[in-house]
Order: structure tokens, then sequence, then C-alpha cells
């Protein structure tokens, strides 16, 4: 049977440490959502815009030793208003599911809680980058931060990932990164989902597609796989 659809319009961010899976994740539930009929949208930050991957290019070059946090949040603020404006506003409006790999709580939790910028100043910034657009769903991968810098690290040396700026960061900039993300956890947990990143990865994906069909459609929940 194919069931009615609600208009969808959801819009689910990942976010977590370095090295913590969440790309993968995300390409994941993009592949199984398409699969089963859903229209969807898989994007990324910093860049996901041809505007947005120029100012990636600026922000990881690791060149850029002298670059200040001011000048840091106000470019990942540039390329997520490009993203918001030129592509996830538009596929939300068409009724699609949008995810997105790192957004607002990214900058909270790198350039506020790692760099100790003001948080409530970065968060009159963001709210003026993406005009108020929150997530309906942010799922957040979990690890500890040895832990994932030395998966990034092996992914680099695999020639799977870049290792940027903000890898180069000293160790206790990435904690107080992690201890960030664990306040804003606690802080809201009913827009969190937090996910174990030392599990199997088909494991953590079971859970994720669960969380998303969930909110897609929650008479269906618990039934698991979808039937379109
Ligand atoms: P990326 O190579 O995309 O790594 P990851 O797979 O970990 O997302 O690099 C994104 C880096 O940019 C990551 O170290 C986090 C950082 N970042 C910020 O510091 N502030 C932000 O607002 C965003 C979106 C990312």
């Amino acid at each position: 049977m194919v069931l009615e659809l609600r208009e969808l319009c959801l819009f689910v961010t990942f976010e977590g440490p370095d090295g913590s899976g969440k790309t993968t994740q995300a390409q994941l539930l993009y592949e199984y959502l398409q699969e089963c009929g859903y229209p969807v949208f898989l994007t990324r930050e910093p860049g996901g815009t041809g505007i947005g991957d120029q100012i990636r290019e600026v922000l990881h070059s690791l060149e850029n030793t002298e670059m200040l946090p001011q000048a840091e949040i106000l470019l990942y603020s540039a390329s997520r208003a490009q993203l918001v404006g030129q592509i996830i506003r538009p596929h939300l409006a068409m009724g699609e599911i949008v995810l997105c790999d790192r957004y607002a709580d990214s900058t909270l939790a790198y350039q506020g809680y790692g760099h100790g910028l003001d948080l409530q100043v970065l968060r009159v910034i963001t709210s003026f980058a993406t005009g108020g657009l929150k997530p309906d769903l942010t799922i957040y991968l979990d690890i500890e931060v040895e832990e994932g810098l030395k998966r990034k690290l092996s992914a680099y040396q695999a020639g799977e990932a870049e290792w940027n700026r903000m890898d180069q960061q000293e160790i206790v900039f990435h904690r107080r990164v992690r201890q960030g993300y664990l306040q804003m956890v606690a802080a809201e947990p009913e827009r969190w989902v937090v996910i174990e990143a030392a599990q199997p990865i088909d494991v953590a994906q079971r859970v994720i597609r669960a969380e998303v069909e969930a909110k897609l459609r929650p008479e269906r929940a618990q039934e698991g796989e979808c039937e379109r």
C-alpha cells in the first residue's frame, strides 16, 4: 500500500566533533530516503553553493593561520546565509526533506565553546544569516575527541577526507567543542538525538532512520522499514 504523505518539509542536520562519521551517516540516510521514494536533498557546510565552496577554501586553507575567530564566524555565516537562501529554503518550500552535514550548531560549538566567542552574539549573527531557520531534528554523533581525530587523520591519510585548519587546532579546543555540544543537547533535548559514534555504522544508521521516520510519519514509527 502506498501511503499518502503529508507535506514533508523536514530539515535534518548532522553535528558532531571531527571524525565522528557524520558525513557517512548523512550519505547513508540520504540514499535510504531516496530508495524509499522521498524527495530528499543532501548538502553540507561550509559550502553547498558555488560561493560557499569558495568561502570554504578560505576557511579551511592551512595557510590562513592568521585568521581571527571573528573573521571565521563571519565567513562561516556568509557561507550559511548563501546556502539557506539559495538551496535550503527553496527545497523545503518544494516540500522536500533537506539533510545538512553541519549547520548553525557547529558555529556555537566551534566558534562559541571552542574559541570562547560570546554565545549571544553568535546567536544574533546566526539568526541574521539564516533568517531564523532552525532544524526540526539534529542528529548528534558523539565521539571521544582523541578517537575522532585519530579517525579523521587516518581518513585523510587514505585520501578519503581533508585535513583542514580547524582539525589543526589544539586538543583542548576540540575538548571544549565536544563539551559545548553536550551542553546544547542537554539544553534542548527535544530537537537532538544522540548517537554513539563508536558503534558499528549500520547499527547507528538504523537508529537514525527510525528517528527520521518517526518525524515523517509518527503513526508508523514502530514499524521500521518504509514501504514506499
Ligand atoms: P569538514 O572537512 O567538513 O569536516 P567534518 O567532516 O568534520 O564536518 O570541516 C568542517 C570544519 O569546519 C569542522 O572542523 C568544523 C568547522 N566548522 C566551524 O568551526 N564552524 C561552523 O560554523 C561550521 C559549519 C564548521
